[in-house]
Order: C-alpha cells, then sequence, then structure tokens
C-alpha cells in the first residue's frame, strides 16, 4: 500500500535526503540546478510516494524552462529508496506525473538522463536543444504531450522568468502547437493504492 500526495513544504527535508541518498554526492552541482535555482517547481507535478509506514520511497520534480522561448517542463530529479528500486515505483511516478502534467495542458518535456531508462516512456534524444555545459548531449532528451510539440523547438534551454508558472500553459493555450491534443500517457503497473 502507497500513499501518493504533491510533495508540500513540510515534505521537502524528507524529499532532499530522499534524493541525497539516491544520488551522488554533488547532485546539486549539475547544470540543471542552475536552471531551478530561484525558480518555483510546478508544485502539482511534484510528487511524493510513501509507503505504509508513511515511509517517503519515491518522489519525483518538476520545473518550468524555456527553449527557444517557448515553454516546457524539465522532468526531474526522480528517485525511488534504494530498498524499493525495480519494483515499478520509478515507472509509476513517471506515468502518473506526465499524465497529470497533460492533463494541465502541458505540451513537451525534457530531461538529462539515461536514454535505455526514460525511452520506456517515449522520451528521444533532442537534437539542437543545448543545456548549460557541463551536459552529454547525448542525454538531453524530450518528450511530447502534444504531437509535433517540438518541431522546431531548439536553441539554449533557459530558466523561467516569467512571474507566473503556470504562465507557460496559458501562452501555450493562446498559441496551441500544431495538431493541439492532449496524449494520454497509460499508467501500468503500480497504483496508488
Ligand atoms: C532511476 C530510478 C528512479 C528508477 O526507479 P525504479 O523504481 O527502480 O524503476 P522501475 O522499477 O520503474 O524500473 C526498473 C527498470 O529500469 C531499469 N533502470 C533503472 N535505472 C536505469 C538506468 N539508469 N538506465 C537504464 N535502465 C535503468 C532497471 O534496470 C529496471 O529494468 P527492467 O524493468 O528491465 O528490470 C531509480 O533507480 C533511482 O532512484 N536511481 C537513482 C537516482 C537516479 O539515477 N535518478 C534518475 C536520474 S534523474
Amino acid at each position: 500500500m502507497y500513499e501518493l500526495c504533491p510533495e508540500t513544504p513540510a515534505d521537502t527535508p524528507e524529499v532532499e535526503t530522499l534524493m541525497d541518498l539516491c544520488f551522488a554526492p554533488g547532485r546539486t552541482a549539475l547544470s540543471s540546478y542552475r536552471l531551478r535555482e530561484g525558480v518555483p517547481a510546478v508544485a502539482p507535478l511534484c510528487l511524493l510516494l510513501r509507503n505504509e509506514y508513511g515511509v517517503p520511497v519515491g518522489a519525483i520534480r518538476y520545473w518550468p524552462v524555456r527553449v527557444g522561448g517557448k515553454p516546457v517542463l524539465l522532468l526531474g530529479p526522480v528517485a525511488v529508496h534504494p530498498t524499493t528500486q525495480g519494483e515499478g515505483l520509478g515507472g509509476f511516478l513517471m506515468r502518473e506525473s506526465l499524465n497529470r502534467a497533460a492533463r494541465m495542458g502541458w505540451a513537451r518535456v525534457m530531461l538529462v538522463g539515461d536514454l535505455p531508462y526514460y525511452g520506456r516512456f517515449g522520451f528521444r534524444k533532442l537534437e539542437g536543444v543545448e543545456m548549460p555545459p557541463p551536459t552529454n548531449p547525448e542525454r538531453v532528451l524530450g518528450l511530447e504531450l502534444v504531437p509535433g510539440a517540438w518541431t522546431g523547438v531548439a536553441g539554449a534551454v533557459e530558466r523561467e522568468t516569467g512571474r507566473d508558472v503556470a504562465a507557460g500553459i496559458e501562452e501555450m493555450r493562446r498559441d496551441p502547437p500544431q495538431g493541439w491534443r492532449c496524449v494520454e500517457v497509460a499508467p501500468k503497473g503500480h497504483s496508488a493504492g
């Protein structure tokens, strides 16, 4: 039995501890953290999974960024406690949060990670999308929640400077990508109950 809830400020110390446990020391030196500094996370998509004892076993976070001036969701970090890895919880967090992102109206998602893992969720290598150095371009991956949403979107990944992190969504509603239609990322495996 697991409980899945959006992360609240009261949860944050526990989530940080989980991230520290799952990642190599110095994780905050990664270039993706520079894009998050001073920018509020997309709160409805930052999810925390607790086990039946209330212990945090998995978490995922998202931030808004811009690529070529277009609004993009930056996925990560995602982490599952080492004692529960390989049980499908990471996949559940990915699918559930991506479903929620699509329902919110986000069109395109990116991350820096391993294609052999993220490819199973539909992520593909992005061409011409440049993360701040040092980032291996082979690890810069993208997913379309709306068909064609990454077409013609390229350039440097930049911090979201809009005051409202939901501004990107409003912008997409005003200027929808061609063929605007939300795609459901079918959840499978674990359920939250
Ligand atoms: C990556 C992570 C979130 C996956 O969570 P999980 O609950 O173990 O994932 P799932 O159980 O849904 O999937 C496990 C599968 O993914 C594979 N996998 C996990 N990490 C992988 C990677 N980096 N590259 C390729 N495959 C990977 C496992 O081998 C397993 O494969 P299988 O289904 O063929 O047996 C978790 O392993 C983790 O927290 N790792 C440390 C932190 C990290 O690297 N986070 C991602 C970078 S942002």
